[in-house]
């Protein structure tokens, strides 16, 4: 989910929905805004885009300088009108937003009801609505002055000591005009300072044209947030010192071009995106490669005794890939763990290991988490991210950043390449600091230094891939099977295809579908063999024959050159002969295609596809 939060002198409705114009990547089952037009606070808010929501506010407009929004990727109750955020606490004293998930929602909702509140959404936020209500009335009882400051910090902490889970909470109170109150656990938030105004956000895109100061809030701080002030009060040690950092001007590439989708952009910037990973990064001289922000001494770099690389979803498959580069290359016992099972499953892990977070966004939740959960435990945490700034590049003890830009669909297409070529290049660096010869790093840095041409070329099949996704695209299962570097590559297309396309895809090792799978392949479930030559070639021939035995259609993803296969698969796309391990990047581009072909031509939303968001902020 996004945040937005305003107050200063402009209006606050249209830098409110730009701001979740910008937000949108968090979530976009609905939005809303809440505006202080004295002396009660009017929201907006419905189901579906913002541009939906901002149609309505257009037409039914709110003036006001003070304002709060927010846009949804459901956790708790049901996609609607009624449990898009802003939420209101008792009779509209109070009006707040909400990322994260509180955890003992139903309890305190089950107290609330039978102190008379009474429930107008399913969600959990609207509990903490209500609890601040409860509070403040409490307090008032209590003979606290409701026109001091005060009583209201005392409400929101005595509330937040109440509520079990993650919050990232913006609230307004009715009978406070003049500011706003920000609270943290878990779910970043970041103030933008300006002259006269303040800004407060989930992350800094709102932000950007509008000041490059922020300050980012910490857990358990509290922000008492005017127009002219900001303090921090954290819960244990009171109030702290604000510390401004200025933000790297990145501003979001809007501009579609002649593409007709993000995705569709993201995939033709591969050329670029994965020279950019590379740029500053080749040491020929040595025949290694090289990384500024590691943060680490060479003793210690070579003390490493073993990897452990955590992420989810899409990052999670370049990790797999990075498992089987570390071992080859760098000979370093590697395991990839998915972050939402590391945070809880708390295995051995000695000193010397050294835990990599791989996240496009920075800001997945879990991947946050479980990399909180080594920090805690002593191990030096590095990142692979994407977003500058960000809340794991920030909390990291270093890491390499992709310098892949922007990536606005959803379903990640550039960032995974990117994160396959840093692992490369990583696997190369340590590689070289133990076994691998200088002849042998050589090797790899002139195989790399091909790709982006090489990446080029895959893109020239785009006409080809879309007519041969003419003819699948309405088929409801694939298979997706490839061996060695192309397991995680297998793992990848079928995931883009599921994601985009709402069709039912599965990747295997290509050899292992015959425990299972191979149930499943009859006239009507395409098989996608990734099966670019390389040491297992005929084996992967031999799994592809098994399929097509069993009247299976096979889309080929093959060596230019290999004639042999075009008798027997259905169709063939071709990609540049590559080193075996090089195969995931050359072989991305047509699987990212495939899949996103097809679900234009199944009329899809392919940049916001159902039920997804860019970024999962919530566990
Ligand atoms: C979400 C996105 C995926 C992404 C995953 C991990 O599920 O929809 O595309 O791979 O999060 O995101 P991260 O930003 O940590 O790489």
């Amino acid at each position: 989910c996004g945040i937005v939060g305003y107050i200063g002198h402009r209006e606050a409705g249209s830098v409110l929905i730009q701001g979740l114009q910008k937000l949108e990547y968090r979530g976009y089952d609905s939005s809303g805004v809440a505006i202080h037009e004295s002396p009660s606070i009017q929201i907006r808010k419905k189901k579906g885009r913002v541009s939906e929501m901002a149609a309505l506010f257009k037409a039914s407009p709110v003036a006001g300088t003070l304002g709060i929004g927010h846009t949804r990727w459901a956790t708790h109750g049901e996609t609607n009108d009624q449990n898009s955020h802003p939420h209101v606490g008792g009779n509209g004293e109070v009006v707040i937003v909400h990322n994260g998930v509180i955890e003992n929602y139903s309890s305190l909702r089950t107290q609330l009801q039978a102190l008379g509140y009474v429930f107008r959404t399913t969600t959990d936020t609207e509990t903490v609505a209500h609890l601040l209500s409860h509070h403040l009335e409490e307090q008032i009882k209590l003979g606290a002055d409701p026109s001091e400051l005060s009583t209201y910090l005392k409400v929101v902490e005595i509330t937040l000591s109440k509520l079990k889970g993650t919050y990232g909470l913006v609230i307004m109170f009715q009978d406070l005009p003049n500011l706003l109150i920000a609270a943290r656990l878990g779910s970043p938030l970041v103030i933008g300072v300006g002259k006269g105004e303040h800004f407060i956000a989930s992350d800094a895109s709102p932000l950007i044209g509008y000041t490059d100061e922020v300050i980012y809030l910490s857990d358990h701080e509290i922000a008492v947030i005017t127009e002219d002030e900001v303090e921090v009060i954290h819960r244990d040690e009171g109030q702290q010192k604000l510390s401004i950092q200025t933000l790297d001007q990145v501003s979001v590439d809007s501009d579609l071009g002649d593409f007709e989708h993000y995705m569709l952009k993201e995939i033709f910037e591969q050329p670029q995106t994965l020279e950019n990973a590379m740029r500053g990064r080749i040491d020929e001289d040595e025949a290694t490669a090289k990384f500024g922000g590691l943060n680490l001494s060479a003793q210690q770099l070579r003390n490493i005794d073993r990897v452990v690389l955590t992420a989810c979803g899409t990052s999670w498959h370049s990790g797999l890939v990075g498992e089987y580069l570390l071992e080859e290359f760098a000979r370093i016992p590697t395991e990839v763990e998915y972050a939402s099972e590391l945070r809880y499953r708390n295995p051995p892990i000695s000193n010397d290991t050294m835990i990599f977070a791989i996240t496009q966004s920075g800001e997945t939740a879990d991947t946050l988490a479980a990399m909180r959960e080594c920090k805690r435990k002593g191990h030096p945490t590095l990142a692979i991210c994407n977003v500058v700034g960000s809340s794991i590049a920030r909390e990291a003890d270093g890491g390499i950043y992709l310098h892949a830009g922007p990536e606005v669909g959803v379903a990640s297409t550039k960032a995974f390449t990117s994160q396959v070529m840093v692992m490369i290049q990583l696997a190369l660096f340590l590689g070289r600091m133990r076994h691998l010869s200088y002849p042998a790093g050589r090797r790899i840095i002139d195989a790399i230094q091909k790709i982006p041409d090489q990446i080029q070329k895959c893109l020239e099949c785009n006409d080809l891939i879309k007519d041969i996704s003419n003819k699948y695209c309405n088929f409801n299962n694939f298979l997706y099977l490839g061996r060695l570097y192309n397991f995680p590559g297998a793992l990848e297309g079928a995931l883009k295809l599921k994601e985009i396309s709402y069709i039912h895809a599965e990747g295997y090792p290509a050899a292992e579908m015959k425990h299972g799978p191979i149930a499943l392949v009859d006239e009507e479930t395409p098989s996608v063999f990734v099966v670019p030559r390389g040491q297992i070639y005929p084996k992967v021939m031999s799994n592809l024959e098994e399929v097509k035995a069993r009247k299976g259609p096979v889309i080929a993803i093959a060596c230019e050159g290999d004639k042999k296969i075009a008798d027997i698969a259905d169709d063939v796309i071709y990609v540049p002969d590559v080193e075996d391990f090089l195969q995931p990047l050359v072989t991305a581009i047509p699987l990212q295609l495939l899949s996103y072909h097809i679900a234009v031509l199944r009329g899809c939303n392919v940049d916001r596809p159902r039920n997804l968001a860019k970024s999962v902020t919530v566990e």
